[in-house]
């Protein structure tokens, strides 16, 4: 039997980079993957790979910082009685600016995906994620998507690192809340350093333009340089970082932090 066969799970963001990897994960060890995203195209795009691959996938258009919209969705849930096993947190974006050029409008919007996306995600979903857990052994599961700038300062975006480490605590408070409630779901975190993806690539190009005499090589370079494993990671291993957070290989685990950085804070 796969590791989650007749499991269900939601991927905030799903669509592409880590959490596309995930439910190409997810789904290959046996879950029925529900992609949450506001880029549909390459939802669906990845729903079609994976029922090619012979696995079970939906797509579902989302705005994880729009309430009314989780609203409708819940409603969904409801008629087509969904049990909910697995929710990954995992849609984020990334500003990368200096704090005197981010305007009250860009910090809304990133507060807005980065943290109250995760909440509504939480808030919502815990009944259903409870529901399922009265029937596994060990419980459904949450995973988040932190950040190693939810562990220490970020050089190029504090406001990031504001939004990462808000959820860093976030989820060690759930996991007390759900224990001391009786709630049967593990919650847990995952902290990747700097990954191979858009937002990893803007992550570089911010570098590039808070110091203007870095050449766009000099500036990719310092993050693999920063790294002691001298790369930058996949969102295949992040993935599979969460896959096992989201199994029963993690059974004794609620309220912790895995970090994926290539040794990036252990410095
Ligand atoms: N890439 C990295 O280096 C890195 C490092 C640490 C943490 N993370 C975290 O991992 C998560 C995934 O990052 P990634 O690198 O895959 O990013 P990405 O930009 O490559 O992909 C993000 C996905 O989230 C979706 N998304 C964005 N806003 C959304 C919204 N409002 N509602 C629904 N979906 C939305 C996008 O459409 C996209 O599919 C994020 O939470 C990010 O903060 C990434």
């Amino acid at each position: 039997m796969k590791k989650l066969e007749d499991k269900t799970a939601i991927i905030t963001g799903g669509s592409k980079g880590i959490g596309k990897s995930v439910s190409l994960s997810l789904s290959n060890a046996g879950a029925s993957v529900l992609i949450l995203d506001v880029d549909e195209t390459n939802g669906q795009n990845l729903v079609d790979e994976i029922l090619s691959n012979g696995h079970q996938a939906s797509f579902y258009k989302m705005n994880v910082a729009n309430e009314h919209e989780w609203l409708t969705f819940i409603k969904f849930l409801k008629e087509k009685n969904v049990l909910v096993d697995i929710l990954i947190n995992n849609a984020g974006i990334w500003l990368g600016k200096e704090i005197h050029d981010v305007t009250l409008d860009e910090y809304h919007q990133l507060i807005s995906i980065n943290l109250t996306g995760v909440f509504l995600g939480t808030k919502y979903l815990t009944p259903f994620l409870s529901d399922a857990g009265k029937n596994l052994k060990y419980g459904s599961t949450i995973v988040n998507l932190s950040s190693v700038a939810g562990l220490v300062g970020s050089q190029l975006d504090p406001l990031y690192s504001m939004t990462k480490g808000g959820i860093t605590t976030f989820t060690k408070s759930m996991a007390i809340y759900y224990g001391k409630k009786k709630y049967p779901i593990r919650i847990n975190q995952v902290h990747p350093g700097i990954i191979q993806t858009d937002m990893g690539a803007k992550v570089s190009n911010s570098r590039l333009i808070q110091n203007p005499n870095m050449t766009k090589d000099e500036s990719n370079s310092v993050g693999i340089s920063q790294t002691p494993l001298g790369r930058l990671g996949s969102a295949d291993e992040v993935a599979k970082t969460i896959l096992f957070l989201s199994s029963d290989e993690s059974s004794f685990m609620t309220g912790s932090s895995l970090v994926v950085d290539g040794g990036l804070t252990a410095q």
